[in-house]
């Protein structure tokens, strides 16, 4: 097990990172944290036998975006060297959760959150979650008993989001159902505003090209390696479960997607997908857009469609192209709708495009 701190440090000198107080103000949270987890066993009496520590409280880190959340998040599991810790992004967790309880249904077990919440906690004793955002009244409906149950079993919860607890399923459907998790969020986690002035990630963008024409090797090798400085290259594949279907998004991380034309235009996706794909992502890395025509009329329609989502949500795009925006889609039906689409392609080229604060 090493220091949070120390790897902090160890990046900035490496010239990875750079100095931040407010980030730097995050430090003595993880290393409570870390504290509790690794303090010796409570002596209770000569002869019976030492009790386990309390678990520390957890850390709910929030504040906008690309202020360094989940680096910091990162930073602090890889400290904990043989701590039994599982870092997961939300969204992901909740689907697991779900479909357990499925399975225990369909077993018969009538009150399914328990034997799954003990299941979980039988395997961590840190569960880390990126980006938690309550937006689907299923989650909502769960969370205060699944995550009661956690606590009770001593699992420790440090969780990065955008929005202050108060603020979580904010408009929901039912919230009052929803208040008691916001209660025991506050109660069992510090609440923690990482309030640096920075958004990094469009600091780490600033300058770079976000558009490449023709989609050669060098185009290529350029997107791969701007990939691999916002997602630090660890990727998963991200599924959205969008009214009862399955949305993929092969590679995700840190708020960062990374899909082909294909995955996303070649198959049947409709507005609220590429919707649901806006509000996961704040930077998607698109490749392969084809030229197009008559003879994919489809795959420009949904294009279309995508790119107004990724629009509207402000969405960071970085892709590979055939040709410049312009140049996209030069016959046929649609080519007058596809004028708007690649102005706004030409728009979200700007520098200051993206979102700066939530
Ligand atoms: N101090 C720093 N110096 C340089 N780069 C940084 C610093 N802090 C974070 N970054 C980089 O900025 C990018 C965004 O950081 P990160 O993903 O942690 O932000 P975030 O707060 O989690 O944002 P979001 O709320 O959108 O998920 C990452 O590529 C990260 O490595
Ligand atoms: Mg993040």
């Amino acid at each position: 097990m090493s220091n949070v701190n120390a790897l902090y440090q160890q990046r900035i000198a490496a010239g990875d990172l750079r100095p931040d107080p407010v980030q730097q103000d995050v430090m003595p949270q993880f290393q409570r944290i870390a504290d509790g987890l690794t303090a010796d066993p409570v002596k209770r009496g000569l002869f019976r036998r030492a009790a386990p520590p309390p678990a520390p409280k957890g850390l709910y880190l929030w504040g906008g975006v690309g202020r360094g959340k989940s680096m910091l998040m990162d930073l602090f599991v890889d400290s904990l060297g043989d701590i039994p810790v599982r870092r997961v992004h939300f969204h992901a967790f909740m689907q697991e959760i779900h479909s357990a309880m499925h399975e225990a249904r369909q077993r018969g077990v009538d009150d399914a959150i328990a034997p799954v919440a003990a299941d979980v906690a039988s395997s961590v004793r840190l569960l880390a979650f990126d980006e938690m955002q309550i937006t689907d009244i299923t989650d909502a409906m769960i969370v205060g008993r699944l995550f009661e149950a956690l606590f009770a079993a001593d699992v420790v919860v440090v969780t990065t989001s955008n929005r202050v607890p108060d603020d979580l399923y904010k408009n929901g459907l039912n919230r009052q159902l929803f208040l008691p998790f916001i209660e025991l969020i506050k109660g069992k986690m510090e609440i923690h505003e990482l309030a640096s002035p920075t958004d990094y990630r469009q600091d780490r963008l600033q300058g770079s090209q976000v558009y490449f024409a023709p989609n050669d090797a060098s185009a290529r090798a350029q997107i791969s390696a701007v990939w691999t400085d916002l997602s630090g290259g660890e990727a998963s594949p991200l599924t959205l479960e969008v009214k009862g279907r399955e949305v993929v998004l092969p590679a995700f991380r840190n708020g960062v997607g990374r899909a082909s034309f294909y995955d996303l235009c070649g198959k049947m996706l409709g507005p609220g997908d590429y919707l649901s794909i806006a509000q996961e992502v704040k930077v998607l890395v698109l490749e392969d857009i084809p030229r197009l025509s008559r003879n994919n009329f489809n795959e420009a329609k949904r294009f279309v469609t995508l790119i107004d989502a990724l629009y509207e949500a402000r969405v960071r795009l970085i892709c590979s192209a055939a040709a410049q925006p312009e140049m996209l889609y030069v016959e046929g039906e649609g080519t007058f709708e596809f004028e708007r689409t690649a102005s706004r392609l030409r728009e979200m080229q700007d520098k200051d495009w993206g979102q700066s604060d939530t």
